[in-house]
């Protein structure tokens, strides 16, 4: 045999390790009795609680009702078990840039022009995210007007299975240093709650680099109370009429399993019965609507029967701003996603991810840029308008060709509080698959704007400081890396970052999401703060859709406690106390 035929057996015998070890993973994940593939269901069925939607909400909600009822579940993706584009750190984004439609991630492009996502696999968002774990702070819980005890009791109960202190590498403690340097202080150590300063943040991810996702909290659940379907795509709420001046009433679902065959879930007679939807932010003011609660005109147009005039539904739509700078680094820096935030004191959070070029996918040998590849949709070298899939694929091979060298580095990004500008969802079809239509307005509001400014500012010190010096190159005396200032489709720190050219300009030409995106059924606008939908009876919203504002520095702690929490708020009145 020749030397390449040697060579090729023994990768083939390597990437059949990898593999097997990838997929091995699989072998001590909960293997869930009450989990079943949607074709399988009856075709009519009956229960206590129906929540649709098993994302980072729905689990620990269904997971808790359980206990002391009969609960179904309906998520429209599969299983997130033994699929390593998911499980393994490593692997962040090979999720995101899978545009099949059996991947875990459903793309969708805001008018804005902004390339996003959306999870469409148990667990939610928590499978596709870059697992930073951060509680809200104390004026948050106390605004939303939360019974601050049992939330500190639910984020204890999440945190219990899913979140871990992380292990912080040279540079992410260079970044850390740099942010006390540049005077965001004090230094909190390492801590789930948010305060002014410079933390260490929990994470999803273990020190093997597994992930833990809202899904294993089922595992908390009583298995003859729940059922789990998979490639359970809800198409409507059922609502009646009791009398002729009664409210609405919700009293089941229509959803269709993998094949397209419908069924038909409905709840047992029984005065405390609900449907729950936590369907996500674009999900459930999306299924509100094409279940005919929304605004009157929007659903006459979609030939949608009316039951309920409801104006605000889908509205309040927000998507957190963020803007990043690439840092290229004369030496290697170890793969990290977010570990560490600066709390700054004017409204912007600053955070960091490296080693994106030697994150290799386990299954795949196509190259990763992590949490900033044009793969994934970040594209923030042209301005959001222009980002379209032949500009992604330019960049895309611009990078495939580029030295692995030159891409050694990290990110440092900044994602404002709030925020302020907000926008609208809408129907584009009545087809539940179908990705609604969503603006974001970013930095409509000129404060956003200058959380942005103050925000890159202040990264730019941080690259200067004293503590990052070994982790950045002295751009004049390099004049292959000016050259790649100029060129590359990512953004470098001297590329936009001259006294020429406003901060505000690039705040707006770079903008991406962090995927913090909220809003649609906001609380006392659609729905009551106990998240019971206003105008109709047994039907609640529970998921990141009823935030006005982003919790924490990033949101995922708060979705996952809100479902535990309103799990056991319900199960209280459910038992009249
Ligand atoms: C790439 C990425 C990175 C992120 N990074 C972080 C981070 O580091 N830290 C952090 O705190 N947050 C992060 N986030 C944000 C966080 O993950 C989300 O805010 C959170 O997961 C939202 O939870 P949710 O329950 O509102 O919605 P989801 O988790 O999206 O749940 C909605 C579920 O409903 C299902 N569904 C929708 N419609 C239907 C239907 N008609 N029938 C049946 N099922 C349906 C969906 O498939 C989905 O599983 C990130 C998000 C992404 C996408
Ligand atoms: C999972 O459990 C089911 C029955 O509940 C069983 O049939 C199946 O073999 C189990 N699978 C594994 C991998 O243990
Ligand atoms: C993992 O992601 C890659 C790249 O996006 C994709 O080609 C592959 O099919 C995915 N694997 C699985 C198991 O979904
Ligand atoms: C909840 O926990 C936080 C610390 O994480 C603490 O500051 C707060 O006082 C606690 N609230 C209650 C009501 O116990
Ligand atoms: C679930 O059912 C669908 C439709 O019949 C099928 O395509 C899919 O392979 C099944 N998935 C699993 C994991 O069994
Ligand atoms: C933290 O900073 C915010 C401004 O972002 C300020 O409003 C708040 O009072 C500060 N909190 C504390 C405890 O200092
Ligand atoms: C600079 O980059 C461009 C585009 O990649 C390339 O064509 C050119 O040869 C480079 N110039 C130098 C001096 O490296
Ligand atoms: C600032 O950047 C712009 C765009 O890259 C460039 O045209 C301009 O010459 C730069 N100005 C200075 C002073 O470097």
């Amino acid at each position: 045999m020749s030397t390449l035929g040697w060579w090729r057996l023994i990768y083939a015998a390597f990437a059949g390790f990898l593999l097997f070890h990838g997929f091995s993973a699989s072998e001590n994940a909960p293997n869930y009795s009450f989990m079943h593939n949607a074709t399988s269901a009856p075709f009519l069925s009956y229960y206590d609680y129906i929540v649709v939607g098993g994302g980072t909400a729905g689990c620990p909600l269904a997971a808790t009702l359980s206990h002391l009822a009969n609960v179904l579940l309906l998520e429209r993706g599969g299983s997130p078990y033994g699929d390593p584009n998911i499980t393994k750190l490593v692997n962040f984004g090979a999720s995101l840039s899978d545009l099949s439609p059996w991947s875990p991630s459903q793309r969708f492009i805001s008018t804005d022009g902004v390339i996003n996502s959306r999870a469409r696999v148990l667990g939610g968002g928590s499978c596709l995210n870059a697992g930073f774990y951060t509680r809200a702070s104390p004026e948050y819980i106390r605004q939303a007007g939360w019974d601050g005890r049992l939330v500190n009791q639910s984020y204890e109960w999440v945190e219990k299975l899913v979140a871990f202190e992380p292990h912080l590498g040279h540079w992410q403690s260079a970044v850390r240093n740099g942010l006390l340097e540049v005077g965001v202080v004090p230094f909190n150590g390492f801590t789930f709650d948010h305060i002014n300063g410079t933390k260490v943040g929990g994470t999803i991810f273990d020190e093997q680099g597994n992930r833990h996702t809202a899904a294993d909290l089922l595992e908390y659940a009583n298995p003859r109370g729940l059922t789990v379907l998979l490639y359970a795509t809800v198409q409507k709420i059922l609502f009646r009429f009791r009398g002729r001046r009664s409210r609405p009433e919700a009293y089941g679902v229509i959803f269709r399993d993998g094949s397209g065959i419908e069924h038909r879930a409905y709840l047992k007679y029984g005065f405390k019965n609900e449907i729950i939807i936590s369907a996500g932010a674009l999900g459930s003011p999306q299924l509100l609507m094409l279940s005919g609660v929304g605004p009157v005109a929007h659903l006459k147009a979609h030939n949608i029967p009316v039951v309920l005039d409801q104006p605000l539904v889908g509205q309040g739509m927000c998507d957190n701003p963020m803007n990043a700078v690439f840092v290229p680094s004369p030496i290697p820096v170890e793969v990290s996603l977010i570990e560490v935030v600066g709390i700054t004191h004017f409204g912007s959070y600053i955070e960091a991810a490296s080693g994106e070029t030697f994150s290799a996918s386990v299954t795949t040998t196509s190259r990763n840029y992590g949490m900033f590849s044009p793969k994934i949709g970040q594209l923030s070298t042209v301005p959001p308008k222009q980002r379209t899939p032949e500009a992604i694929a330019r960049a895309v091979e611009y990078l495939d060709n580029l030295d692995q060298a030159a891409l050694q580095g990290g990110f440092i990004l900044e994602k404002i509080m709030g925020p302020i500008s907000t926008g609208h969802l809408e129907l584009q079809t009545r087809n539940p698959d179908d990705n609604p239509s969503v603006t974001f307005n970013y930095f409509q509001h000129p404060l956003d704007l200058q959380r942005c400014v103050q925000g890159i500012q202040t990264i730019g010190k941080i690259v200067e400081s004293e503590s990052f010096s070994k982790f950045r190159y002295d751009y004049m005396s390099w004049p292959g890396l000016v050259n790649m200032t100029e060129h590359s489709p990512i953004n470098l720190l001297p590329r936009h970052y001259n006294s020429s050219i406003p901060l505000e300009t690039f705040c707006r030409d770079t903008v991406m999401t962090i995927w913090h995106y909220h809003g649609g059924c906001q609380v006392s606008r659609v729905v009551d703060p106990d998240y019971k939908v206003l105008g109709v009876e047994a039907l609640r919203v529970i998921d990141g859709s009823t935030f006005n504002y982003s919790p924490g520095t990033n949101p995922q702690a708060t979705v996952m406690m809100l479902g535990r929490y309103m799990g056991v708020k319900i199960l209280r009145e459910r038992l009249g106390n």
